[in-house]
């Protein structure tokens, strides 16, 4: 009987030992997985509803379980064979990324902008989605722009951007920084048909607010949530080196001037509701829709370089909404074509 008994639990023990190997073995066999997955699985767990149901939404055009997403992702450097083209290309990759390096007020080829790079609005070397990115650029281009009244070519509106967004002097079409940054901006779109549109390219809808975005309130958010990084001064912060600016100025003498596109209320809405701060994309926003409005008025009414523009705008009854300079075909004031409210001008002008 004793022996028995022995016997019994000295199987039970080793039917024990058996099951505990068993579970070891697959807990070693999914331990890869799980590490590979942590992110992943920790967004599972701390998200609320609204995100889990926007994470679902593929970003890739080919995601890993083949499915086709609605947005524009870049061709493959790979794709290209023609040696020369692809220098122009990767050079005009690293002057979108470092314009500074090579264009800023220390640049090592001229000294022509205000040291901000252009991947500063366009990111990820304008590929992001909503973030700015290029992709609809070749296939609409060139364009009918009411800005100037004029039809644009991608060299006149990259100096734009040299002219107001990087408050500098425009490239020469022929110089060999121009015809690389066409190049690449060119590449880039190459895989959308002509007149075609690249979904998710410039940047995302925003809703109106129905009040004006208030700077008085968006200064506290300012502070709380984007001075760490940008300075409590708006200057921004400069590498160790004084070449780049690892987080760039969003008012004072080195940021944009008051003709740039990011100077327009909706537009520095748009882009920092869906881009910032660093690190959110546009399916997953941190900011509030309040936040982002009055963050943003706060930005722009602060002090920047001034840019005389006597012939944009040729036709009045033209301008955007919120484009803050008279004179207007309407009665809204200077004021509210700044901040808002904007259902009404919009109203009108739908009349
Ligand atoms: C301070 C922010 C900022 C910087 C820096 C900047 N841009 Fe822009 N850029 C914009 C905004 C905002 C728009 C869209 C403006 C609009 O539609 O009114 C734009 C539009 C463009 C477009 C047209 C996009 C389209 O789909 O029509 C091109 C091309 C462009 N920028 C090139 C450049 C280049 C090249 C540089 C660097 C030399 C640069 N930008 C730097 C803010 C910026
Ligand atoms: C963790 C650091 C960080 C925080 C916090 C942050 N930003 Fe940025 N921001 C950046 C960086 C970096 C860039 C430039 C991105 C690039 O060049 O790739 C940028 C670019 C910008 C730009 C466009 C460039 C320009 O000069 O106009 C604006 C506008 C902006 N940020 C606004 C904000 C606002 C508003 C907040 C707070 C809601 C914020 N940022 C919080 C790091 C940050």
């Amino acid at each position: 009987m004793k022996n028995d008994n022995y016997k019994n639990s000295l199987l039970e023990t080793i039917r024990k030992l058996l099951n505990l190997v068993f579970v070891l073995v697959i807990i070693i066999a999914l331990l890869p997985f799980v590490l590979l997955n942590l992110d992943a699985i920790g967004e599972f767990f701390e998200s609320d509803s609204t995100p889990k149901v926007a994470a679902t939404t593929p970003i890739n055009t080919e995601t890993s379980t083949g499915v086709t997403s609605i947005y524009w992702t870049p061709p493959s450097f790979e794709q290209i064979t023609d040696l020369k083209k692809l220098d122009l290309v990767f050079y005009g990759k690293e002057l979108i990324e470092h314009t500074a390096k090579f264009l800023g007020p220390k640049g090592n080829v001229s000294s022509l902008t205000n040291g901000q790079n252009c991947q500063n609005c366009h990111l990820e070397g304008g590929t992001k989605i909503f973030g700015n990115n290029y992709g609809a650029v070749a296939s609409t281009y060139p364009k009918m722009r009411a800005r100037s009244g004029t039809k644009e070519s991608i060299q006149k509106r990259v100096n734009d951007c040299f002219e107001r967004s990087l408050n500098g002097k425009p490239l020469k079409n022929n110089s060999l920084e121009m015809r690389s940054i066409v190049t690449y901006i060119q590449f880039l779109g190459s895989n959308i048909p002509k007149g075609g549109k690249a979904e998710g390219s410039g940047l995302k809808d925003l809703r109106f607010l129905e009040r004006a975005a208030d700077p008085v309130k968006g200064k506290p958010l300012y502070e709380a949530k984007c001075a760490s990084c940008h300075q409590s001064n708006g200057e921004g912060t400069r590498n160790p080196d004084g070449v780049e600016y690892s987080f760039p100025p969003l008012w004072g003498t080195n940021s944009f001037n008051d003709g740039a596109g990011l100077y327009r209320l909706t537009n520095m809405a748009r882009y920092v509701k869906y881009n910032m701060p660093f690190g959110v994309s546009h399916d997953q926003p941190s900011l509030s829709d309040e936040e982002a409005w009055d963050i943003s008025a706060y930005i722009i009414s602060m002090p920047r370089p001034h840019k005389n523009t006597p012939t944009d705008w040729p036709d009045i009854s033209k301008k955007p909404i919120d484009h803050p300079f008279g004179p207007y075909a309407d009665k809204f004031t200077e004021k509210q074509h700044k901040y808002g409210p904007f259902t009404a001008i919009k109203e009108f002008y739908k009349k």
